[in-house]
């Protein structure tokens, strides 16, 4: 497998957004090691400087091509730029991290969520571009995962509850602006999604398609078969925005192969990777957006049998988990850190 240097020269693409600057951060805390950090947005932030590591960075634009040498580049702004940039970067001796959905149906760039499929780092001998899967998928699949292997999902039904800061900066800036604007009782911005989004509940502002799905409703089927390495998989999405800052939620229903019971669903949750179990029945304490915000994990909840399954092969699920950090800027971190030296990954600073 290949590795990077011990000290990795490193770019963030989009380092002014709401990706990159989640990325910067939990690069500084969870001291991945680096010689350099090199950060790029768009000319409009020329001149912006972003803290990192007791000092500060200058941001720098594409405009005048490729950089000098850099051993790991994390791409978060958006699919065009990566079009563009990231196979550059990648021919130019870059292992890249994409967040955009620019390459994950590409079969050439693993599509990794490392909890579930890891092993498709492995075969990686050379500079290649990584693709990122979409922030609803990371966040289902991580908690599913473990219950598909032992017990078989054949068919999985999400609803999403997805929160502005998932469309970028810009977004929960006008969430927050159209609050302010309500308390005021001044004329809401409605620029991002064209309508009044505090209060309301409205469809996944992807493109629909022919069939009546959106995009990210699409996502989690495509994706899902991915990253699963089957077409086997049934998937069913309803994607919309709620007016939460961050953290998506999902609703879940599996169909299982066979017979189980909520026991093991619950055994397998308490020992799953990345993920914690927020059930109480008594407190009627279960996942909530405010309370995956900034956190690591996949919080699962709501636990249960879905009895409109017969055979007992049916549960449904509740989830959140903050999907600018484990949805992209954590996953793509915790990606590249398979490629850090043994030594490296082993003893972290
Ligand atoms: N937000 C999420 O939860 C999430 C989750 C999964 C995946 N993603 C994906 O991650 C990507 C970034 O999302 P985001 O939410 O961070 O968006 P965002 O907040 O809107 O940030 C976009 C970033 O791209 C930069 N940019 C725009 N044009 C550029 C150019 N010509 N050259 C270099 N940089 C340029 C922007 O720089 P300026 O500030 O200078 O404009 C900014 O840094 C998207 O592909 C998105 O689909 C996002």
């Amino acid at each position: 497998m290949m590795r990077m240097p011990n000290l990795p020269t490193v770019a963030i693409v989009g380092a002014t957004g709401a990706v990159g600057r989640e990325m910067i951060t939990i690069l500084e805390s969870r001291g991945f090691p680096l010689r350099s950090l090199r950060l790029f947005a768009s000319p409009r932030s020329v001149g912006s400087r972003i803290a990192f590591a007791g000092g500060d960075i200058a941001c720098e634009t594409l405009d005048h091509g490729m950089p000098e040498k850099v051993d790991l580049a994390f791409f978060s702004a958006g699919k065009s730029i990566s079009k563009e940039w990231a196979p550059k970067f990648r021919d130019a001796g870059a292992l890249v991290v994409d967040n955009s959905s620019a390459f994950r149906a590409d079969s050439s760039c693993p599509l990794v969520v490392p909890e579930v499929n890891a092993h498709a780092l492995d075969a990686i001998d050379r500079p290649t571009i990584i693709a990122n899967p979409n922030c609803s998928t990371i966040i289902a699949l991580v908690a599913v995962t473990p219950l598909h292997r032992a017990i078989g999902v054949e068919r999985m039904v999400a609803a999403t509850y997805q929160a502005a800061s998932g469309a970028g900066a810009a977004a929960m800036a006008e969430l927050e602006s159209q609050a302010r604007a309500f308390a005021a009782g001044t004329t809401m911005d409605t620029t991002i999604f064209g309508r009044q989004y505090l209060f309301n509940v409205f469809s996944h502002n992807s493109a629909i398609g022919a069939d009546g799905s959106n995009e990210e409703e699409r996502k989690l089927l495509t994706e899902t078969q991915r990253i699963w390495g089957s077409t086997a998989v049934r998937v069913s999405a309803t994607c919309v925005r709620v007016p939460t800052l961050r953290a998506h939620a999902e609703a879940i229903h599996l169909e299982f192969a066979r017979a189980t019971t909520e026991e093991e669903i619950r055994a397998l949750l308490a020992h799953a990777p990345g993920v914690t179990v927020i059930d109480d029945r008594v407190q009627n304490r279960f996942p909530e957006p405010l309370m995956a915000a900034g956190g690591d994990d996949i919080l699962v909840g709501r636990i249960r049998m879905d009895r409109s399954v017969v055979g007992d092969r049916g549960a449904a699920l509740f989830v959140c988990g903050d999907q600018i950090r484990k949805g992209a800027a954590l996953n793509a971190i915790q990606i590249a850190e398979h490629f850090l030296p043994q030594t490296v990954a082993d003893n972290p600073a």
